[in-house]
């Protein structure tokens, strides 16, 4: 499956969220590719420090710009079972072109108002892309929300969506959590990291089934 983690807002936990899939992916015994398109590189950086610390399963990371990103995913898709787009924070032509060739697009967002207003933009560039893509999914992730059961902004935020056409909720929140933030410090997916924090195991995992349902 072509997936995308993509949205025009900043620092949403895009690439936590790609990476941890790429990894659970991998730890399943599947040829996963993690696609980079942001100059930050982050999820290159992170593929690197596997790498560095001789961490299996291997996820492979390719950093790849401009106007050839379909062309080329579309080459990987034969030799990968699994592509995975981390597409930077921003409306870049990656994030464009990506839309153009993915089964299904992920669109982290933070429960706040100035996130939410960047979906305008996003419904409409999945508008624009369904008329080359036409079975696209676009779905929306609440994500760094809050642990704190009296802090209602993810319901919130969820009830919002109802105001765009092109893009549904998904079923999984991840919450704001330490081990995220731990696990990407040592190239891992917080599946692997050491103690477990079994919170955040459960919402990944039940992410990663929601992504790769229905294949
Ligand atoms: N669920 C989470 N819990 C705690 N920290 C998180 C979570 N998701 C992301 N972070 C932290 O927030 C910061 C931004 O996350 P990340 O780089 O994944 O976001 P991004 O959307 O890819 O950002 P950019 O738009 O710059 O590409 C990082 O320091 C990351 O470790
Ligand atoms: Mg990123």
């Amino acid at each position: 499956m072509i997936i995308l983690i993509g949205g025009e807002k900043g620092g949403t936990g895009k690439t936590t969220i790609a990476t941890n899939l790429a990894a659970i992916r991998a730890l399943a015994g599947r040829d996963v590719l993690l696609v980079d398109t942001d100059p930050q590189g982050s999820a290159n950086y992170w593929a690197q420090s596997r790498d560095d610390e001789n961490i299996t399963p291997r996820v492979a990371c390719i950093q790849k710009f401009g106007k050839g990103l379909p062309k080329e995913v579309q080459d990987l898709a034969h030799r990968y079972q699994d592509i995975i787009i981390d597409a930077g924070g921003r409306d870049s032509m990656e994030l464009r072109s990506a839309l153009v060739v993915v089964e299904k697009a992920f669109i982290p967002i933070q429960p706040s108002q100035f996130d939410i207003w960047t979906l305008n933009q996003m419904d409409e560039l999945v508008e624009t892309a369904k008329s080359f893509n036409p079975d696209i999914q676009a779905k929306v992730i609440i994500s760094r929300s809050s642990t704190n059961p009296s802090v209602h902004e993810s319901d919130d935020t969820g009830k919002l969506l109802n105001d765009f056409d092109n893009l549904d909720l998904a079923n999984t929140t991840i919450r704001d959590r330490i081990a995220y933030r731990k696990a990407a410090k040592d190239g891992l997916a917080v599946v692997e990291l050491n103690p477990k924090d079994p919170k955040a195991v459960l919402e990944m995992e039940n992410l990663y089934k929601e992504v790769f349902s229905n294949e």
